[in-house]
């Protein structure tokens, strides 16, 4: 009997996991909870259970006799769904609550990078408005202000002037813009330099990096308008040296990871680094206690060795065998809903994808109509492709999206750039 793996999310990330995991030969069956409709073409199994129902949850992992899950997004991860599959005696991968405030907090992540002197932006946590505007003015503009808590991707506002960043002050302290996550706010010296993002496994101390990736947050091309969860990556990012990655490894990924388990808040799981690389080296913009979104469906297709066959060796106490490709690169590109992030069209229909060779189509915000797949989010797919040169990559995922049908939505049309100049 092959391996019986439950993913729980529902999104493009969890598309890239489940179908990564299935290439395996040792796996027989994926399901996917909730998952989402275009899954199915790939032969992912949907358990119609939303990824908050722990109990729900760990009784279907029974029934089934699954040998181990994993979970996708950081959510049900803060609230404690690794310790209870552990408590109910079940394999499941990622960390456990404690160790996955490392995202849930920016003032408690900013408060292990000062323990473990790994290189992030000076800052200050503040709850009283007229103290955190104090150190505004100290700081001066452009300074970066960060809701403490879970804000889905929208509590960091990078403010232009003082102004900007008092008024968002105002918001996150005084009007609760997100609730109990911004009760807190972390204001934060603006570092320049390249973004990229840096993931690993992780278990306990031991620290496995991955290729690095560049994500596109901006909902325009060059970078401009507003922020999203992501509208395009590619990796590796070749204007990244393997030097400073090696450096981001040693001086944030293991000390972060040593530090978590003095702590007691040992990590197991995905750790992943939003890091700038400065002119005096990487330094930290952020953690997260899961696999990044879109960074995840060009990241794992760079993983040479068997997916299921290295997250079976983390959570079953064996070596992890981990190999990366060596040459070329892979990018996807976000195809959003008009209107993205902001109010947006709904039940767009999709496309035919039966004509598409040379890609692959990871669905997120998507559900199924009478056997005719519509959005249900703001980012519906993502097109990815691979190539010798990054260039080769893109032409192939713009060359896809000519034939397609995209009415009703928007993408990126410069998705790599930083990496092509
Ligand atoms: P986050 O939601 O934490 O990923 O932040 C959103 C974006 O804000 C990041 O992708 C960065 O581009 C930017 N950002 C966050 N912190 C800083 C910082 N300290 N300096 C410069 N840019 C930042
Ligand atoms: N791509 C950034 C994130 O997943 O948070």
């Amino acid at each position: 009997m092959g391996l019986k793996i439950l993913v729980i999310g529902s999104g493009g990330r969890e598309h890239a996991i489940c179908k990564k995991l299935l290439e395996s030969p040792r796996v027989s069956t994926v399901f996917c909870a909730p998952g989402n409709a275009g899954m199915k073409r790939d032969g992912i199994q949907l358990v119609p259970i939303a990824e908050t129902e722990h109990h729900a949850l760990i009784a279907f992992a029974k029934e089934q006799t699954i040998d181990w899950s994993f979970v996708g997004p950081e959510v049900p991860l803060l609230n404690g769904i690794v310790d209870d599959f552990a408590a109910a005696g079940l394999l499941i991968f990622g960390p456990k609550k404690a160790a996955a405030l490392i995202e849930g907090s920016k003032d408690f992540a900013k408060k292990m990078m000062d323990l473990y002197d790994v290189p992030t932006a000076a800052y200050q946590t503040f709850t009283d408005f007229e103290q955190a505007q104090v150190y505004v003015k100290k700081l001066g503009a452009p300074i970066v202000i960060k809701a403490d808590g879970l804000a889905a991707g929208k509590g960091v506002v990078v403010a232009e002037n003082e102004a900007e960043a008092i008024s968002a002050l105002d918001e996150m302290l005084n009007n609760h813009k997100f609730g109990a996550s911004s009760g807190k706010v972390v204001v934060e010296e603006f570092l320049v330099g390249e973004e990229f993002s840096l993931m690993a496994f992780v278990r306990n101390q031991e620290v496995y990096p991955m290729v690095t990736a560049q994500d596109h947050k901006r909902a325009f091309e060059q970078d401009r308008g507003p922020n999203t969860g992501g509208m395009g990556a590619y990796a590796p990012v070749p204007q990244i040296a393997d030097e400073l990655v090696a450096e981001a490894v040693e001086t944030i990924l293991k000390p972060i990871a040593k530090g978590l388990v003095e702590q007691e808040r040992a990590f197991s799981g995905i750790l992943y680094a939003g890091l700038i690389a400065t002119e005096s080296g990487p330094k930290v913009i952020e953690f997260n206690a899961r696999f990044g979104d879109p960074e995840t469906q060009v990241v794992l297709q760079r993983l040479e060795s068997d997916f299921a066959e290295v997250i079976d060796a983390l959570v079953t106490n064996r070596q992890p065998e981990i190999r990366w490709k060596k040459s070329g690169f892979h990018l996807g590109t976000v195809i959003a809903a008009n209107g993205y992030p902001e109010a947006y069209e709904k039940q767009i229909p999709l496309p035919d994808f039966s004509a598409v060779k040379d890609a692959t189509i990871y669905f997120a915000g998507v559900e199924e109509q009478k056997e005719q797949l519509v959005s249900a989010g703001g980012r519906i797919y993502l097109v990815e492709a691979s190539g010798e040169t990054l260039q080769e990559a893109q032409a192939k995922v713009y060359r896809t999206l000519d034939n397609l049908d995209t009415s009703g939505c928007f993408y990126r049309k410069d998705i790599g750039f930083k990496g092509m100049k």
